[in-house]
């Protein structure tokens, strides 16, 4: 199942269509890793809400952060900051429909890690 996913949002995300959607609020999105993006505010291309991490792999679980981003048919990007984790994480990607495929960047104590996630919109 999560291959399948991943393959629906890699198709959406990387179509090269040059075609995006804004993210509206409010809305709710689930990524492949149960992480989950809450959008409560949308105005003149700028977003608010929250992010919780449901990663096990991290240390910071279950706790929702601030997130701030831009959405405009563009590209899509946000930026956490899981203070309590010193960690910085910044997406970057494209929503189409109920998809959005995105590239992140997670700075924590001078290092830097890479990754994919595809979030899937529940509400
Ligand atoms: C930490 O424990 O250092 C903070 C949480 C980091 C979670 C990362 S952010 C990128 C990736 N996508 C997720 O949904 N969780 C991990």
């Amino acid at each position: 199942m999560k291959r399948f996913l991943l393959v629906v949002g890699l198709l959406l995300g990387f179509s090269g269509t040059g075609i995006a959607d804004s993210l509206q609020a409010p809305s709710l999105w689930k990524n492949q890793r149960g992480s989950e993006l809450r959008v409560t505010s949308v105005r003149n291309g700028r977003f608010t809400g929250t992010f919780t991490n449901f990663d096990p792999n991290y240390k910071c679980v279950g706790i929702p952060y601030p997130v701030t981003g831009i959405t405009s048919g563009g590209p899509t990007m946000f930026t956490v900051n899981f203070v309590k984790c010193n960690t910085v994480t910044k997406w970057s990607g494209n929503a189409l429909g109920l998809g959005m495929s995105t590239q992140w960047v997670l700075r924590y104590a001078g290092q830097t890690q890479t990754g994919f996630d595809i979030f899937f919109r529940l509400q």
